[in-house]
């Protein structure tokens, strides 16, 4: 369909009426702008693709309500004073996702002991996630002991932006968003369809996030719970041996190693 509206300036075109050119892909819209002056017949000049900002390390997670296999639900409210994960699924009755909800049910505990509330979503409705719920309980062994959110509209997917339309326009692809107490998105991670994810990863992150936020220590490479790690940069030697008493290994004076605080 070509349309001709009135919009604002765009880089380098006259703030003039456009055509633009608007080709539906299912959900996803995808906007070419012609300038008229620049326009031809056969050839229209594409001058830019409009893309969404992306979601980023330290925006506040947008808040939203939802049906979810524990009732209806809004988003901020039921994390509140938690930290959240937020991650998608393609699909209901799918086998990657099967192992992956089966395995974040087993890590209950461990979530729990560290102060964090897991959430699922995926493009099917409440009632195909409750009965996939039960196949998952059967073959992963476990109790789902948390919230899968129904979103056969795909408001959802579309606000975290988890549909990567060239990957595949109608499902999500494997998003993580971990979300802290003031609700700020501290890690993302994105997955294809046919890889399923390393919740363990999941888990030393976060250990990693919790342990750098209340202590003036980085974590190094594959660094786990109860390892050393690396003393702040932004410390001096006189500030790090009133923070470290015990002292540190100086590698180079940029990388202090010292004994999990
Ligand atoms: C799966 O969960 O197994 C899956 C879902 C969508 C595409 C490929 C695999």
């Amino acid at each position: 369909q070509t349309c001709a509206l009135p919009i604002s300036p765009i880089h380098n075109v006259d703030p003039e009426i456009l055509y633009v050119h608007i080709t539906s892909v299912s959900t996803n819209i995808e906007i070419f702008y012609t300038q008229r002056l620049l326009f031809r017949k056969h050839s229209p000049l594409k001058i830019r693709r409009e893309t969404p900002m992306s979601l980023q390390l330290g925006d506040t997670a947008p808040d939203f309500e939802a049906d979810t296999t524990h009732g209806p639900i809004r988003f901020h409210e039921w994390k509140e004073g938690s930290w959240a994960v937020f991650f998608s699924h393609p699909k209901d009755f799918t086998p990657v996702c099967t192992t992956e909800l089966g395995y974040t049910a087993a890590l209950g505990d461990e979530f729990k002991a560290r102060n964090v509330k897991a959430i699922a979503v995926s493009v099917d409705d409440v009632s195909d996630h409750n009965s996939w719920i039960g196949d998952i309980e059967e073959t992963q062994s476990t109790t789902v002991n948390f919230p899968i959110i129904g979103d056969p509209e795909r408001k959802i997917a579309t606000l975290y932006q988890m549909i990567h339309p060239q990957a595949n326009d109608t499902l999500t692809v494997r998003s993580v968003f971990i979300i802290d107490t003031n609700n700020k998105i501290r890690l993302t991670l994105t997955y294809p369809a046919s890889t399923g994810r390393n919740f363990d990863e999941i888990l030393r992150v976060i250990d990693s996030m919790q342990l750098t936020d209340s202590n003036k220590v980085a974590t190094p490479v594959n660094w786990k719970q109860g390892e050393d790690v690396i003393i702040s940069p932004s410390l001096s030697n006189d500030e790090a041996a009133e923070l470290f008493p015990d002292g540190w290994d100086e590698v180079r004076p940029y990388l202090r190693i010292t004994k999990h605080p």
